[in-house]
């Protein structure tokens, strides 16, 4: 290859973008020593001309038209850190098109068309590579795709939201509400105007099929996922789960027993003593357990212009890498494995349960009984009075027990007439199998 210099046109001069130049201008020497050629910022797309911005020199680089890059024979690799499916997947499939590698931070591009993407890169003879989209500075689809690549991974629990991590921490360590501590998130900016897609688990369910995919080499979907949220999540479930030696998380948990999968995400309760339930603020962590390696965990911080911008370019470094050798889109495997998924029958865990119940004789053998009759045994119960002591409050964890176990056991929980409320149901993960 006779270039010297490799040219890349940026999409988007937001916090990612912004965040991507200055580590490509500052990192400039490290970066040419390790791919042997230069990385140049040669056009920038941007939505406003005028804009006051924090990086400078960017005149004669900067236009508001896409197809300045896309169709300039000069550029070798477009970056987007623009966001959302329109138009950023027009203008990845163009730039493919066009014969050009891809560097993406956009993970709902990559969960609803990647396959399409993936298909298209391989076609041309190019590099799609998209570490930014999961756990920001965490090098995590490297370490699955590459690091893993030996082994066989059975399980990934994931801490892969930085809005809610931020929120539960709060709400565990002081003790305080969850639309408090919501309001208090938005004001420092850290859950957005509208924070449904975090906070109902949207955002970390498209991680979590992302890692499934990656993890498993099985191709996952979102509708894979079940998913459930934080916004019921009440600061006496955490307070309960304390009392009892458990931290509450919202948990990706992408399990593989059988050659079958399970996929979800939804607040779980998580051993005190466990790494998962020291991961506190907005920082991320992915746990993955593999059958030959055993347990390791991922930790930094999920989000933020340079540590994610740290892995946009980093897949840019394997590109020019690719490059000079002249392999890229060589280097891609598409998920192999048949797409097994579990029935609820075998979906396994324990399970943290809070009742209202009227205080009278027989209330709790009611209860156990049931648990009994499907199969579900206790590991740990805590009663005390509620409302003046005119009713009880029940809080038990159960030993291992199917989901469909458990379901059965709601419903009918909730068709006795002693039992007042159902307050609450999670999943109770990381402790032994
Ligand atoms: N909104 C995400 C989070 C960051 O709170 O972790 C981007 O994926």
């Amino acid at each position: 290859m006779d270039k010297q210099v490799v040219k890349v046109g940026l999409m988007g001069l937001g916090t990612v973008g912004t965040g991507v130049v200055r580590i490509i201008r500052g990192h400039q020497e490290d970066l040419q020593k390790q791919t042997g050629l230069a990385i140049e910022i040669h056009k920038i797309l941007v939505q406003n001309l005028h804009k006051t911005r924090s990086v400078s020199d960017l005149d004669g680089r900067i236009t508001t038209d896409a197809n300045d890059l896309l169709y300039d024979p000069e550029i070798d690799v477009i970056v987007e850190v623009i966001g959302g499916i329109f138009p950023a997947k027009d203008y990845i499939l163009t730039a493919l098109e066009q014969g050009k590698h891809v560097v993406t931070a956009n993970k709902d591009l990559m969960v609803l068309h990647g396959g399409e993407i993936l298909q298209k890169a391989q076609q041309k003879g190019c590099d799609v590579f998209y570490e930014a989209s999961v756990a920001g500075g965490i090098p995590i689809l490297r370490a699955l795709v590459e690091g893993f690549s030996s082994d066989r991974i059975t399980r990934m629990m994931g801490i892969v939201n930085g809005t809610t991590n931020y929120i539960l921490t709060k709400m565990s360590q002081e003790g305080a509400d969850y639309e408090e501590v919501l309001k208090e998130a938005q004001a420092l900016g850290y859950a957005e105007a509208d924070p449904t897609s975090d906070v109902e688990g949207l955002d970390a369910a498209r991680k979590m099929a992302i890692l499934a995919t990656l993890g498993f080499r099985v191709p996952m979907n979102l509708d894979d996922v079940e998913v459930k949220g934080i916004s019921q999540v009440s600061k006496e479930d955490i307070a309960y789960g304390k009392q009892m030696g458990y931290e509450m998380k919202l948990l990706g948990i992408a399990r593989r027993d059988d050659d079958e999968i399970e996929v979800s995400v939804q607040p779980t309760m998580v051993p005190a003593s466990h790494p998962l339930a020291t991961v506190n603020g907005v920082f991320n962590a992915v746990y993955v357990h593999g059958e030959a390696v055993g347990e390791t965990m991922f930790y930094g911080p999920g989000a933020g212009e340079l540590p994610t911008a740290t892995a946009v370019v980093s897949d840019l470094v394997t590109v020019v890498k690719n490059m000079k050798l002249g392999v890229n889109g060589r280097g891609m495997v598409a998920p192999y494995k048949e797409k097994k998924l579990k029935d609820d029958q075998k979906k396994v865990s324990k399970y943290f349960l809070r009742l209202i119940v009227a205080d009278q004789r027989g209330v709790l053998a009611q209860i156990t009984q049931l648990l009994a009759d499907n199969d579900i045994s206790l590991d740990q119960v805590l009663q005390q009075p509620y409302n003046g002591g005119q009713q009880s409050e029940i809080i038990m964890v159960t030993h291992h027990a199917a989901k469909s176990s458990m379901d059965t056991v709601l419903a009918a929980l909730s068709d006795m007439p002693v039992i007042h409320e159902l307050k609450s149901c999670y999943r109770v993960e990381g402790g032994e199998m």
